[in-house]
């Protein structure tokens, strides 16, 4: 069955931790195994594996965003974060976005590392470029798994970096549902001795690039606007429409202001990169970077307004990865791949579009129409109701007691978890 297929049941976000998690196992036919072992000694064997000097784990709340149509079917995004908005944000908007969801697309996964040359001789570009196939037979014992499943090689390109006299090979592969560090890294060092002989000149280093601008993927919406009605808050949502685009055009206009909205955009896309055990910093900095491609950070997002309709449309650097790394030795990250429908690297890494566009359009239509610390005084309420010594569904009790008083110290948490204790 596709995960288009599998569905939660409706009111799954007002059900208790242990009912979601027996609800995500069922409908997606998950080993529950694997979400028990986030509380086992197997996770500490498993942290003691990945990393020196492990001394534990740091379990970071795991939600998922429900009801999102992309591409014509609908996807249910698990999302690992310790931001109390994240979730009920993409939620949201997936919600008024409804049904006709969005439209994604993506690139081929080509990755390049670089080889950085000292003192190579003025010949060098020349004669790398003419043995271009030879260079890239010499890495077939590296790729030939990788050109099995249809990636491989993609070709060499020279460039000068004239402050330093430093010669600079880039290397192309396309690694397919690998992150593609690991494979990068390697073919880059094999070429090391023949570039050195090739140039005349030796290594300073080579390393991959994580500024991934081939392998890139983007969503899009298309919203009548009068569907804009529901969170409009007393607004016209022909005015509400307007704010989006005006604020749109700011994060363009505004390096500083483009910085936040950006961060909005990675509260969902980080939360699914973590999710799926994927290298959060690595997408961080390639979608960071590409924002400032221009000399300028910009707004990765960009929305219109065309006959009623608003339109919002993202594109970014995105190597989502469904092997390799921690990817499928985590057993969380093998349970979210199974949320998703075991998609492949392009498939995630569009669904992580949809996300990020999905975090940045709840966040600008809220900031627009009275601003976000209304919903977030509630999520923070139940912080301090938590603190206060609140547990299972007195938390909830104790923050709407709290929002209704509009009061939001811990005084007021622990005034109400005490009143509540003595009906
Ligand atoms: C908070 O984590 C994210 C926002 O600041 C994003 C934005 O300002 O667009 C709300």
């Amino acid at each position: 069955m596709t995960a288009a297929a599998m569905r939660l049941p409706p009111g799954f976000r007002k059900q208790s931790l242990e009912e979601r998690r027996r609800q995500v196992a069922e409908t997606y036919k998950l080993d529950d195994r694997d979400f028990a072992a986030s509380r086992s000694p197997e996770m500490e064997d498993l942290a003691d594996m990945m990393i020196e000097s492990a001394i534990g784990v740091m379990p970071i709340p795991l939600g998922v965003a429900t009801g999102f149509t992309i591409d014509g079917s609908v996807y249910d995004i698990p999302l690992a974060t310790e931001e109390p908005s994240v979730v009920a944000a993409a939620g949201y908007a997936a919600r008024i976005i409804g049904e006709s969801g969005f439209e994604t697309w993506s690139t081929e996964p080509v990755m390049q590392a670089q080889i950085f040359l000292e003192n190579a001789g003025s010949a060098a570009e020349k004669r790398i470029s003419a043995a271009e196939n030879e260079l890239k037979d010499s890495l077939d014992s590296h790729l030939a798994p990788l050109e099995r499943r249809g990636g491989g090689f993609r070709g060499l390109a020279t460039t000068r970096l004239p402050g330093l006299g430093l010669l600079q090979v880039d290397l192309y592969i396309d690694v397919r549902d690998a992150m593609g560090a690991n494979i990068l890294n390697t073919a880059a060092e094999a070429l090391q001795g023949d570039l050195e002989r090739l140039s005349g000149g030796h290594t300073l280093m080579s390393i991959l690039s994580n500024q991934a601008g081939l392998r890139r993927a983007g969503a899009l919406f298309r919203l009548p606007v009068e569907r804009l009605a529901r969170a409009a808050r007393g607004i016209a949502p022909e005015e509400i429409a307007r704010r989006i685009v005006l604020a749109s055009d700011l994060a363009q206009e505004s390096s500083e202001r483009a910085v936040t909205h950006n961060k909005g955009i990675m509260n969902g896309i980080s939360a699914l990169a973590l999710a799926t055990g994927n290298d959060t910093r690595a997408v961080e900095a390639g979608a960071h970077a590409w924002s400032a491609r221009s000399g300028q950070v910009r707004g990765l997002s960009r929305y219109r307004l065309q006959a009623q309709t608003l339109e919002g449309w993202l594109e970014l650097p995105l190597a989502l990865a469904t092997v390799g790394g921690a990817v499928k030795i985590h057993p969380v990250s093998r349970a979210t791949l199974g949320i998703l429908g075991q998609p492949d690297s392009g498939q995630l890494s569009r669904i992580g579009a949809a996300v990020g566009l999905a975090q940045n359009f709840a966040a600008v239509l809220a900031l627009v129409s009275g601003g976000i610390q209304k919903g977030h005084m509630k999520l923070h309420a139940a912080r301090l109701a938590f603190q206060a010594g609140a547990r299972g569904d007195e938390v909830r009790a104790v923050a709407d007691r709290m929002a209704a008083l509009k009061s939001y110290r811990l005084e007021d948490a622990a005034a109400a978890l005490s009143r509540l204790r003595s009906i």
